[in-house]
């Protein structure tokens, strides 16, 4: 199956009882068994439920690895895959992770003895060197946010296979649409899909792939007992926004193309962030391990006022948390999605108090371009 059929017809498509073309929504907590453990695979929807299984099969063929898990947020899913660590254990993260993983890893799982240690892995060396005794894995965000740096996924992950360590790959930004990291040589591949899978800024969801049935098996254990799945409801929202995802992607791409061309030749730009420019450190890699560069665009104005002046005039960019929907979103990573990264550690990664970060949308390219050609005026 090619990958925009996939999306349609990947995982479990329809119902067998009714002929119903869409997967239906099982609102449905517990289920009848016909005498002690006499079930048909499903008992208690924490454990399993039909709705969510169905999303769980598509978001395991899409990404081809052997298992898929549904929870309840990106943060729920992240927590969920750290929880495979014991205390002890140590995880190599790329610098620039979102903000709320970073918050997780140094504010909760830390008291919980999972240490963290944050290194640039767009250059491999620094996971290497970094390496210690209790390291048990490498977390690469890439592209990241909102810097869209690019970690070479094969690279990392040979290293990883070298010493014994698992690779984890936050595959947000680039959905499996553009990359799949668990066919570069990743163990676990997650994602917040609230973001471009879900689509359309209407459901909060973290999904999880892993490469091998122990895997499987701990993560399912795991989420079992913590208990934060996504429920039915969300789950179909997220199926349904699914289906559109390969058109959603090319035209999101088509749209940042043009606006990146936009905003690298304006003299109100100090600089621009994208993959996909030639300028770009890792444009050779993105493009080896991705068939896309995504619908991120990071730029620096040059100061907290001219962002904030930027942030207030235009018009078809909605300020907002998230991204990755059919609507053009704008923020200002030192403020919004990464306020919880100290001002000092936020200075020393470039995330700049005049540093916007837009995801362009689908709206016509022509308004988006003559609403931020007005706005930095
Ligand atoms: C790259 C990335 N990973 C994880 C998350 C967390 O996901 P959620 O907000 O669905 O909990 C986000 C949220 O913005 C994100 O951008």
């Amino acid at each position: 199956m090619r990958r925009k059929t996939k999306l349609i017809h990947g995982g479990i498509s329809g119902d067998p009882h009714t002929g119903a073309v869409s997967v239906p929504i099982y609102q449905v907590s517990t289920y009848k068994q016909e005498g002690i453990g006499g079930h048909k695979g499903f008992e208690y929807s924490r454990t399993g439920n039909p709705t969510r299984h169905a999303l769980e099969q598509l978001i395991k063929d899409l990404e081809e690895g052997h298992a898929g898990f549904a929870f309840s947020s990106g943060m729920a899913a992240i927590t969920a895959v750290m929880m495979l660590f014991n205390s002890g254990d140590h995880v190599i993260l790329t610098d620039d992770v979102y903000g709320g993983t970073y918050r997780v890893m140094t504010k909760v799982l830390n008291r919980l003895g999972i240490e963290s240690t944050f290194v640039d892995t767009s250059d491999v060396t620094n996971i290497e060197k970094n390496i210690k005794p209790n390291t048990k894995a490498i977390y690469i965000e890439t592209p990241t946010n909102p810097l869209l740096k690019i970690t070479d996924i094969q690279e990392a992950a040979r290293l990883a296979k070298k010493h014994g360590l698992l690779t984890i790959v936050d595959n947000t930004f680039s959905t499996p649409y553009w990359q799949t990291p668990i066919t570069l040589g990743a163990d676990i591949v997650l994602h917040s899909a609230t973001k471009y899978l879900g689509g359309h800024s209407d459901v909060v969801a973290g999904l999880v792939v892993v490469n091998s049935e122990q895997l499987a098996q701990d993560l399912h254990f795991i989420q079992n007992s913590t208990g934060g799945i996504l429920g039915p409801h969300d789950s179909w929202l997220l199926m349904r926004g699914i289906k559109t995802l390969g058109i959603r992607m090319e035209e999101h791409e088509e749209n940042t193309r043009k606006i990146v061309e936009f905003l690298a030749s304006h003299p109100a730009v100090k600089k621009v962030y994208y993959p996909g420019l030639e300028s770009h450190p890792n444009h050779e890699v993105a493009k080896k391990q991705a068939r896309g560069f995504g619908g991120m665009v990071s730029f620096d104005v040059g100061s907290a006022e001219k962002a904030d002046q930027l942030l207030n005039s235009v018009k078809y960019f909605t300020l907002a948390e998230s991204l990755g929907a059919v609507e053009s979103l704008i923020s200002l990573p030192a403020k919004m999605t990464h306020a919880s990264i100290p001002k000092e550690r936020r200075e020393e990664l470039g995330i700049t108090d005049g540093l916007v970060r837009i995801s362009v949308g689908l709206e016509d390219v022509e308004d988006l371009i003559e609403d931020l050609a007005q706005a930095l005026k």
